[in-house]
């Protein structure tokens, strides 16, 4: 669109635009952020030449579609990296060969003998050895799917300047379902979205189909994804009609060569809306069969199709207690249906109703707990990492390690609805690792989270990690480019709990920017500190759910009545002139007494808590003295300043990386921050502005005062803001 004050007529416009192409180097107008974190750009000549050693000739058999994607991504991978892709080779007769396969589609790799037995159909290695006499990089695995996720790591090597002289890895994940949840609705609508419409192009499909689907399907291959639920929880029976059926057998046939397994959530009251049923009664004979029969006419289309992921009895959503039934009643009528074609049902622990006066964040263990035990062997209940709803920072749910007969599955959430959106900075590698890092205590210490998912801590076959994905049309996929590293990181964290936020942050930024350390030091160094900041801009302390209704842009801590009190912040901070916090204590709701009796006792003591839940677990004066000698009050409002300070840090350190990244990807971020910084200010302002209006306190010495009245910040409405 033309500015106004603009000269340019049409013309010019045009020849100035052509003129200007003609000068930007070859592969800048990518830098677009659409290539993701798999851009290999030119490595310096000294690199590219030692790699080059070893990636001379490819050797691989690439006669099934998922070798062929390997094949495919090596040599577009090298190709980049090196400037030449390597040589098809047809033997290992020569030094510095790439050998790729499995036992069963290579004699060579047979050959060798090695052992693989450790790997399942999803790990593989990667060995420097010798081969027929001549120095060889091999990626070994038992099955397709191992050879192109080793593809993958040993490229993520590459452009992260590992060295390929003395390769000897071995991988496999440790977990089983790698999903993503996408909450596209089939209007292209995506709830929580800030990325734009659905990738998913449902008016076109199933005889069209989207060369961006691959490269969707790549990006997720190359971080070990599994596998993708297409459509919102919130589900809408129409996409188990065989017109869409139809559609998503066409998505699933592009992503199976990459791997990934097509779901579905299901709407637990499709057999009538869909199906003319009276009702969706799980016990019921009729139902029961709609549903096997659906299941059939599934995999008949989809013969790998992964299963379905149920949102029941939770925000208004139809389920089995609709008629007197448990959880596990729903849950197994359809893992009944799926089990015969080995698929799997992951049934959400995301419940709370407005009519149980208990605490919101007691209310799933409260429901799910007594049903351990239950659920058939292919259900996974998945949990989201925190009692009440992807906040800034929850403390672990307390379902995990409190169901030892079920296999649990993490849900984290990708995109940010509680962090900002898509415009504040926030890398939440930091966040999965706290959570999974967590100790559960159930099995003596060292009974974290991570091994609990992983289904470790009680010998589960299944197990499972969901990531609320933050993907949308945008050319850089994300709303943001550093919104990717989210991606990157639940997908990285999901192969492996146990790896570190810092590593993976640190892989993402020499991908994704620069392998130069004056480029990735800096920008891991803002990643590590961000989320703590968004904490301590919006919720410091253990607060919680202070933000607009509705859309959740904002703070809005003043925000009362509407149709259910666990929507509105009020419930949660339950400030008033003498004090603020949830009284989660055993005196108060007694909601630390669902935690192992180790975590309890910390969480409930007054004195033992940490300061981050101290206002999640408990209800304390204004005047309460905090560790570090201050008042409540004072700390309260230093950790808003924190949070500020940390913003104009990383705005101060972007700045100075200009010139070093392109300028397209820098300007945008140079936006967002700014935006970033102005809406810290404002969630300080206007909370501090808040609570004054209940204590009456003065902001302590040395900070400022809100820069306008409580009544600006209550005057302030959002009709627009996006994903709601
Ligand atoms: C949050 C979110 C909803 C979503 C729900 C869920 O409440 O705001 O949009 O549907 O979580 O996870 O089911």
């Amino acid at each position: 669109m033309q500015q106004p004050g603009r000269v340019a007529t049409g013309w010019m416009a045009t020849a100035l635009a052509a003129f200007l192409m003609l000068c930007l180097p070859a592969r800048a107008a990518a830098e677009d952020g659409y290539e993701l974190w798999l851009r290999y750009l030119p490595l310096p000549a000294e690199r590219a030449s030692a790699v080059g050693a070893h990636t001379k000739h490819l050797l691989i058999d690439a006669g099934t579609p998922t070798r062929a994607a390997a094949r495919a991504e090596l040599r577009r991978g090298l190709e980049g990296l090196l400037g030449r892709a390597p040589a098809d080779a047809t033997a290992v007769d020569a030094a510095g060969t790439l050998l790729i396969g499995t036992p069963a589609s290579s004699p060579v790799i047979r050959n060798l003998g090695l052992d693989l037995r450790d790997l399942g159909n999803e790990g593989y290695l990667i060995r420097s050895l010798r081969v027929n006499g001549h120095a060889a990089t091999v990626i070994a695995a038992n099955a397709d799917l191992g050879l192109l996720y080793g593809a993958f790591d040993l490229l993520r090597r590459v452009q992260t300047g590992a060295r390929l002289d003395a390769l000897d890895l071995r991988e496999a994940p440790r977990v089983k379902v790698r999903v993503l949840n996408h909450w596209d609705n089939l209007d292209g609508h995506v709830e929580r979205g800030y990325a734009g419409a659905s990738i998913w192009d449902w008016w076109k499909l199933p005889d069209h189909r989207d060369a961006r689907y691959i490269d969707y399907a790549r990006a997720n291959a190359s971080l070990g994804i599994n596998g993708t639920v297409l459509n919102n929880v919130n589900a809408n029976a129409t996409i188990l009609t065989p017109r869409y059926l139809a559609k998503v057998a066409a998505l699933a046939d592009v992503l199976r060569p990459y791997g990934l397994r097509v779901y579905l959530s299901a709407r637990f009251s499709a057999p009538m809306e869909i199906g003319g049923l009276k009702t969706a009664d799980p016990l019921d004979a009729g139902v029961r069969a709609w549903w096997r029969d659906k299941a059939s006419e599934i995999y008949a289309l989809i013969p790998d199709f992964g299963g379905l992921l149920v949102k029941a009895n939770s925000e208004g959503q139809p389920g089995p207690q609709d008629y007197d039934r448990t959880h596990a009643d729903g849950a197994n009528m359809l893992a009944d249906a799926l089990a015969p074609h080995g698929g799997i049902v992951m049934w959400r622990a995301f419940v709370y109703s407005q009519h149980n006066p208990d605490d919101r964040a007691k209310q799933a263990y409260t429901e799910f707990k007594p049903l351990d035990g239950r659920f058939r062997d292919n259900v996974l209940v998945q949990v989201k990492n925190g009692p009440i709803d992807f906040q800034p920072r929850e403390p672990f749910s307390p379902l995990f390690g409190a169901m030892p007969g079920t296999p649990l599955m993490m849900e984290f959430q990708i995109t940010k609805e509680y962090l900002g959106f898509a415009t504040h900075l926030a890398y939440l590698g930091t966040m999965y690792e706290e959570v999974l890092q967590a100790d559960t205590h159930v099995k003596g210490p060292g009974s974290t989270v991570a091994k609990v998912v992983a289904g470790e801590l009680h010998g589960h076959a299944l197990s499972g990690m969901a990531g609320v994905a933050n993907i949308g049309r945008d050319r850089n996929w994300s709303g943001s480019v550093f919104d990717q590293a989210n991606w990157f990181a639940f997908g990285r964290l999901a192969w492996d709990p146990a790896l570190g936020a810092r590593e993976i942050a640190d892989q993402w930024a020499r991908m994704t920017f620069s392998d130069d350390d004056a480029v990735a030091g800096p920008v891991v160094g803002m990643m590590m500190g961000s989320r703590e900041a968004v904490v301590d801009y919006m919720t410091p302390l253990g607060l919680h759910h202070l933000m607009g209704r509705g859309h959740h842009y904002g703070p809005m801590p003043w925000d009362a009545g509407g149709p259910r009190a666990d929507w509105t912040p009020v419930y949660y901070h339950r400030a008033d002139r003498d004090g603020i916090g949830f009284d989660r204590s055993r005196r108060g709701s007694g909601a630390v007494s669902q935690y192992a009796p180790p975590v309890a006792e910390v969480y409930d003591d007054l004195a033992r808590v940490p300061d981050e839940y101290l206002l999640w677990f408990h209800h304390v004066p204004w005047t309460h003295p905090m560790r570090s000698g201050r008042t409540l009050w004072e700390e309260l409002v230093r950790h808003y300043a924190r949070g500020i300070d940390a913003v104009s840090q990383m705005r101060r350190t972007w700045m100075r990386l200009e010139g070093r990244i392109d300028a397209q990807r820098h300007a945008q971020t140079a936006d967002f921050l700014a935006i970033q910084l102005n809406e810290a200010q404002w969630w300080r302002d206007a909370s501090i502005a808040y609570w004054q209006s209940l204590n009456g306190l003065p902001v302590p010495a040395g900070f400022p005062p809100p820069a306008q009245s409580l009544e600006y910040y209550q005057s302030l409405s959002f009709p627009d803001a996006p994903g709601n």
